[in-house]
């Protein structure tokens, strides 16, 4: 392969294909969007490409918590993506929810790096097992939309490790997704797209990475150093433009061959397989996917409040009022590139009135499509409501609230949306207020409603799935994948999102989500995890294999689950871990593993769960290693985050050496109590201290132990420089070295 050719592999064709050459039988592949359904479109219009079922958006089907529903999504994408000679699908997104305000929090899955992967994980092996790559998307750190092609974000290396890393980490061990997208934006000053410890170090050497890099659309910055930092391919094609600055680099020796070489052969590799798994004539059965966009639908719905248990609709009720504009023209995607052409949709008003088949099924608008209302829309839902059993008051955010390339001013539904659902609160008891929208919201209303219920943005199905539940044909198993907080002022970033003068300072650290309100003891309207049931469930009889265990030990984690209603229902069993006494700041729990259970009535099941090292592990910053240290640990198991009745504590002794890296900048008192290290603390404190004359008094001892305490305190560089020549460099290098290899 020439130079030549081996440059243009590294752009694209054009919007959407690779490079193919012809004299190679190097094919070109072909991706498209597809975080929640196959967006292949002509160029860069949105709103015009082929039809494709449009399944719950990213925040929607998370709350499923259901890792096989993922799959089998992930397959029927794939399967339409074949029909459509597509090779790659861009997604999924996994991007953490570090604020509720993000525009593309509809197109991510959650504010927990565990859920988030897990389901990555498995929607990227439903599309690869039917022979369509993922593009697993926005590495890393791209948490905003506000000036997403040039923000930096600024994260400490323990954060990156425990929250924005992970998620990534879990999908690419897992799923092994064929292609990583970078992100727009700079991470701690560099653009992802030619960072090198993003890229190389972390993706491809840690995790051992096996697939490619590809640019997020225009991403690229120096084609150069993007092919220095790991950036195989740059989409869309740049007209030749960074093919040529690649050949000038090797030419005059600024880039390695060698290096161009390595990203061409990963790229070739996956090029290649793609083809090989590319079929013929495959046939797409779009009533088979519309049905399990339906029963998707159904199993991302949280029923949030249910007061006298007024869900499921009594058979027989007679008088339904159905209020709001989206009830007929529901909101069930989001805007910008993940947008998809569906094939039908299905709208609530039509489907509950198939099940209902009642006469008297009421309708009023309420509001506009700009989520306003005004005195003439108000009176007649009011009078609609009025003369009802039940309302189904359907609200949530207009398409204009949401969306790629801007994120959310506030917390708020439009004020026509809150305005009504007071207006009608205030007149029928029986209120059930249903939202759709991609992101949590602020509830002003939420104690004036018998009901709420969460759709998300339930995709084409969206109707059916909301009948199904409000019906009772489906009893609702969703838990929400983020939590929802009452005001804005109490989330973590309420002071610093999205960002200021081009940087985004992510000072909040680990605090993200649960673990800030959880650590804040801030009350949220709903936390993480939490959803209800038509039936109820009982936790019992948690044990573990052992109460003691080395910190490489599996440990093994059983309990029962019943359901203890009488309706069939499914249960989300979520394990989080919390540490008694931390070394360094930890959150109260983590969410570490989860299983969801179908249960007939009176059935109980036992499940397992294996813990291993990580699941008890932060990150040292120090030594940049996953560590635990010895002490009691917690396990504690329920149904959200807020809801954790079993409890079992095992003690965990760590077996990693303890060893702190001694440096220049060590404090004094550390040295104190490293192994061996008396010897090298007594040299330390007689550069100072006088021992000859042992402190006697009172006054003098005093003085002793004062002078002890500031010398504890000093960096030991700090002796060579006040010890008056007693204490050289040399020998505070010794004593490092002897330090560093105790
Ligand atoms: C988005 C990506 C998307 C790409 C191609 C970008 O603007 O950030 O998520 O895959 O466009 O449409």
């Amino acid at each position: 392969m020439t130079l030549e050719e081996k440059a243009s592999l590294c752009s694209g064709a054009s919007a959407w294909s690779t490079q193919a050459i012809t004299r190679l039988g190097i094919p070109s592949i072909y991706m498209t969007d597809g975080t929640h359904g196959l967006r292949k479109s002509v160029g860069f219009d949105f709103k015009n490409s082929i039809p494709a079922t449009c399944f719950p958006t990213a925040s929607g089907i998370a709350s499923s918590w259901n890792k096989e529903l993922l799959e089998k999504i992930g397959k029927a994408i794939a399967t339409e993506a074949q029909a459509n000679d597509v090779q790659i699908v861009l997604g999924p997104g996994i991007n953490m929810k570090r604020s509720p305000l993000g525009g593309r929090n509809f197109e991510y899955y959650s504010e927990d790096p565990v859920l988030s992967g897990k389901m990555a994980a498995a929607f990227i092996q439903g599309l690869q097992k039917n022979g369509v790559g993922a593009s697993l998307k926005h590495f890393a750190a791209n948490n905003q939309e506000f000036e997403r092609m040039s923000v930096n974000a600024i994260i400490d290396e323990r954060t990156l490790n425990e929250i924005y890393f992970p998620a990534f980490e879990i999908a690419v061990k897992e799923a092994q997704p064929w292609t990583v997208m970078c992100a727009y934006n700079k991470l701690n000053g560099t653009f992802a797209s030619e960072n090198e410890y993003l890229l190389t170090s972390v993706l491809k050497k840690q995790w051992g990475y096996q697939g490619f890099v590809v640019s997020d659309w225009g991403a690229v910055n120096d084609r150069v150093l993007g092919v220095q930092a790991g950036l195989n391919l740059e989409m869309p094609a740049s007209g030749g433009y960074n093919t040529k600055k690649i050949i000038e680099a090797v030419t005059n020796k600024s880039l390695s061959e060698s290096q161009l070489d390595a990203l061409v052969t990963e790229t070739l590799a996956i090029t290649l397989k793609a083809k090989e798994n590319h079929s013929e004539n495959v046939v797409v059965d779009k009533a088979l996917h519309h049905a399990l966009a339906r029963e998707a639908s159904g199993e991302s719905i949280v029923l949030l409040k249910n007061s006298k248990s007024i869900l499921p609709l009594k058979v027989g009720t007679k008088k339904i009022a159905i209020i709001g504009t989206f009830a007929k023209k529901p909101r069930y995607q989001g805007a910008g590139s993940s947008q998809v052409n569906p094939t039908q949709l299905e709208n609530p008003f039509d489907e509950i009135n198939k099940i209902f088949n009642s006469s008297s099924i009421t309708f009023a608008e309420g509001y506009n499509s700009l989520g306003e209302t005004n005195a003439s829309l108000t009176a007649e839902a009011v009078k609609v409501a009025k003369g009802a059993e039940v309302v189904l008051l359907f609200a949530g955010l207009p398409d204009v609230y949401e969306s790629e390339s801007y994120d959310r001013a506030n917390l708020d539904m439009p004020s026509g949306h809150n305005q009504l659902i007071k207006a009608i609160a205030k007149v029928n008891q029986n209120t059930i207020v249903i939202l759709m929208n991609g992101a949590s919201v602020s509830m002003p209303w939420k104690n004036e409603v018998a009901g709420i219920v969460e759709m998300y943005l339930a995709g084409q199905a969206a109707g059916g799935g909301i009948a199904d539940i409000l019906s009772g044909k489906v009893n609702p198993s969703g838990k929400l994948s983020e939590s929802f907080p009452i005001r804005l002022e109490d989330t973590p970033t309420a002071n610093d999102f999205p960002s200021k003068e081009g940087v985004s300072n992510y000072g909040e650290g680990i605090y993200i989500g649960y673990r800030y309100y959880d650590k804040k003891k801030i009350e949220t309207n709903f936390p993480f995890g939490f959803g209800l049931s038509y039936t109820h469930f009982s936790f019992s009889t948690i044990n573990t294999n052992a109460l003691h265990y080395k910190d490489n030990d599996p440990i093994v984690v059983t309990l029962k689950v019943k359901n203890t209603g009488n309706v069939f229902g499914k249960e989300v069993v979520q394990l989080y871990v919390h540490e008694q006494e931390t070394a360094v700041t930890r959150p109260e729990n983590e969410l570490k593993h989860f299983e969801k259970v179908a249960l007939a009535p009176g059935e109980e099941k036992t499940i397992q769960f294996e813990l291993s090292y990580r699941d008890f592990a932060y990150y040292n910053s120090n030594t940049h290693h996953w560590q635990v240290n010895s002490g009691k640990f917690d396990i504690r198991i329920g149904n959200s985050s807020r809801n954790l009745p079993l409890q079992q504590t095992v003690y965990i002794e760590s077996t990693t050496k303890d060893i702190p890296v001694f440096t220049r900048n060590s404090l004094f008192k550390e040295f104190k109590n490293v192994k061996n290290s008396q010897a090298i603390y007594e040299v330390l404190s007689e550069s100072f201290i006088d021992k000859s004359t042992k402190a006697v008094t009172e006054d003098q001892k005093k003085a002793e132990a004062f002078l002890y305490s500031m010398l504890g305190d000093m960096p030991v560089s700090k002796f060579v420089l006040l010890s008056g020549g007693k204490f050289t460099e040399e020998q505070l290098q010794a004593i490092l070295n002897d330090a560093n290899t105790n």
